[in-house]
């Protein structure tokens, strides 16, 4: 595990009515990223529609927070062959390179792996080395199809371990989110009450979890 990963941030499950600090994630990529993301340049609106609850429905997503800021996602959607899912990643610039793609591939393959998904497909651009680079850590067969690569990540069988693991990760998970919310309420109502130009405090409360292993 990274060692500036694990003393700086938290990865756990988002959980139903979060989706909208999803959305605010995905709108905070930078041009690069949005594009690498959703395979394309696509607008604020795109982002908008795409994070809507409805459209989010059987999506499991896994997130990485930073003082109660989600900073990094991963997506995972069953594919209508029984078997197969899509799995997306996110990561915000300034905190791309550190571990956090790897730490949310490693959780969305476990949960993956306790659902019988054996396919785990990862679209991407062609020239986006990095994801590339992340699926082939862990074995990925990449296939190249006119300007995407899927990358095809096999997920191992269930056994009463990885159960247990993913188990005691969710439960961890729930406090977790619990602890989040008066941190998020007080975050609002700070933002409310803090005139236009008083300056946004330093990220001053740093967390160190590792919820899963
Ligand atoms: C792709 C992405 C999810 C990877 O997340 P990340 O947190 O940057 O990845 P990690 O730090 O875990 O690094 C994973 C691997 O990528 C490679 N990598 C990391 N930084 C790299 C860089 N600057 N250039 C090339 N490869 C790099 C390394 O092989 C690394 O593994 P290693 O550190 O063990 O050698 C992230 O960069 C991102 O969100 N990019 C924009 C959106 C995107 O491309 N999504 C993918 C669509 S499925």
């Amino acid at each position: 595990m990274y060692e500036g990963l694990t003393s700086v941030g938290a990865v756990r499950r988002l959980w139903s009515g979060e989706t909208e600090l999803y959305r605010q994630h995905l709108l905070r990529l930078d041009a690069e990223s949005r594009r690498n993301r959703f395979g394309g340049a696509v607008s604020d609106e795109f982002i908008q529609r795409y994070a809507e609850p409805a459209a989010l429905d059987g999506a499991v997503i896994y997130g990485f927070f930073v003082d109660g800021v989600l900073r990094g996602a991963a997506e995972l959607r069953p594919l209508a062959p029984a078997g197969e899912a899509e799995a997306a990643l996110s990561v915000e610039r300034e905190w791309q390179s550190r571990g956090v793609g790897t730490a949310l591939l490693e959780r969305v393959l476990l949960v993956a792996r306790n659902r019988q998904i054996k396919h785990l497909h990862m679209i991407c651009l062609a020239e986006n080395r990095r994801v590339q680079q992340l699926a082939r850590k862990f074995d990925a067969e990449l296939t190249f199809q006119s300007g995407s690569v899927v990358a095809d990540v096999i997920a191992a069988r269930p056994t009463p371990v990885s159960l247990m693991r993913e188990l005691v990760a969710d439960s961890a998970d729930l406090a977790i989110a619990m602890l989040d919310v008066p941190s998020q309420l007080a975050k609002r109502l700070d933002h409310t009450k803090r005139p236009p130009e008083s300056p946004q405090p330093d990220h001053e409360r740093l967390m160190l979890v590792d919820n899963w292993r």
